[in-house]
């Protein structure tokens, strides 16, 4: 989204000679310190006489140069406007946190879409785990603006059930549980024909971690065919075994955002279910997809890890990079299959939920590369047919060693670390970071020998 904003004109509010007012408070995290100098945000404004002209003394009040501003109908809010505007940081006295701090105070919602215009900066990324609400409705679009292809276009209540789900997402923020949807009879009817199906073919087809997880899933989390299981208690079982956690997303993510999600072992999930005018077709990802497909491996420690690492070395990363490690979690974590006792197996999602696409992955029809991600990463991929290469991954420690190697190549100054403690993601670029973990390191290695001594009696 960043990418594609044009400076279409100049406009200094500081040739605007009106003062404004207003508090400050604390609201630095989303902005980077090596990148603070240009901000593109997006606003909607309140339902009140004169509240753009409030924003742009707001601006003006700390020397915030715009660069960039235009004007469109909102969609978060029938009959507003939201505005989206580049702001400029062109000295020392310009606060640009406390224009964005106050900024909230005034309008209905602000977002932080990009942090920089400047190819050399390193793009803004989440620090704390809450930092995710910063951009988690940075969406490319709204979930319930459906294609004119798409099965459900025509059905209007089908529609407003999307705006539905879609609200729900908006609206969350994080550490709050995840609400709870009553599904509709035929909501429930469309998931259990592709339930029943898809369970037919798991024994065969699947790996051996999903087909570990899934009776659990079954015992712990209302996994059965007359049941759509519900994000939070999925959630929370997904914590206790890896600390993977899912988030409702409103719409579709660009791929930066979602990765920075992993980093945090945080799962962008849907809510919504798939048209039922064909239970074994979708255009997008839906329940189905989410729980059925990805949401087994999450509660597997090897795959976690794997997933995360994609996650982390996204994290700064130039967008030529983002998009090859978006290549690679598409050909892994949506379609990667694996060898186990010489047969391969199926582990992306995306062949997980497909009750087609799980048999002829396996079937002689498709070309099967092994994983590397150096040449994963450059594969070109169809999105609405099978597709007619996968990769294979001899195990999922393996894959994450080979994403380790790969994510050293990218071009970041920094190395990063997730902190599970703290939920954050640390910088190591500083002599003492370098000395506590390895001291960190010392005390684990001590653990470990500990207890080697004492399997060993
Ligand atoms: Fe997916």
């Amino acid at each position: 989204m960043d990418a594609g904003i044009a400076k279409k004109r100049k406009l200094d509010v500081n040739e605007n000679n009106d003062k404004g007012g207003g508090g400050s408070s604390d609201h630095t995290s989303y902005l980077h310190e090596k990148n603070e100098n240009h901000v593109t945000l997006m606003f909607g404004l309140k339902e009140e006489v004169g509240t753009l002209a409030r924003c742009l003394k707001l601006f003006e009040k700390y020397n915030v140069n715009l660069a960039h501003i235009e004007s469109r109908p909102s969609k978060r809010i029938i009959g507003s406007y939201e505005f989206l505007v580049t702001c400029e940081k062109s000295s020392e006295d310009v606060d640009l946190v406390k224009a964005i701090d106050e900024l909230h105070k005034e309008t209905s919602y602000v977002h932080v879409l990009s942090r920089s215009h400047d190819p050399n900066a390193t793009p803004w990324f989440p620090n704390k785990m809450q930092d995710i609400d910063e951009f988690a409705n940075n969406i490319l679009s709204y979930g319930s603006e459906l294609d004119s292809d798409h099965p459900g276009f025509t059905d209007t209540v089908y529609r407003a059930r999307r705006k539905e789900f879609a609200d729900i997402a908006f609206h969350y923020k994080h550490g709050k549980p995840i609400p709870h949807v009553k599904y509709t009879e035929d909501e429930i009817k469309t998931w259990g024909t592709i339930f029943r199906k898809l369970t037919e073919l798991y024994p065969t087809h699947a790996c051996r971690e999903f087909n570990h997880v899934f009776p659990l899933l079954v015992e712990n989390c209302g996994f059965r065919e007359d049941n759509i299981p519900q994000l939070q208690e999925v959630s929370e079982f997904l914590q206790d075994c890896t600390g993977f956690r899912l988030r409702p997303v409103a719409g579709l993510l660009s791929s930066r955002d979602f990765l920075a999600g992993l980093a945090f072992r945080v799962f962008h999930s849907t809510q919504y279910i798939r048209h039922g005018s064909n239970p074994m077709y979708t255009p997008e990802p839906d329940v189905c997809h989410e729980l059925l497909g990805h949401v087994p491996l999450f509660a597997d420690p090897r795959f976690a890890t794997f997933s995360q690492e994609i996650g982390l070395a996204s994290l700064g990363a130039p967008d030529e990079y983002v998009e090859k490690l978006a290549t690679c979690y598409w050909f892994t974590v949506e379609f990667g299959l694996c060898r186990q006792q010489g047969k391969i197996k199926a582990y992306g999602a995306g062949l997980l939920s497909s009750f087609g696409e799980l048999q002829y992955c396996l079937s002689d029809k498709p070309e099967v590369k092994s994983f590397d991600p150096v040449k994963t990463a450059e594969q070109k991929y169809p999105i609405t047919e099978f597709q007619p290469i996968y990769f294979l991954s001899e195990s999922f420690d393996l894959a994450k060693e080979k994403m380790r190697a790969y994510a050293s190549t990218i071009p970041r100054p920094f190395t990063v670390r997730y902190n599970p403690y703290t939920q954050s993601v640390e910088v190591l670029n500083k002599t003492e970071q370098l000395k506590d973990l390895a001291l960190d390191i010392r005390g684990d290695l001590n653990t470990l020998i500990d207890a080697m001594n004492k399997v060993d009696k």
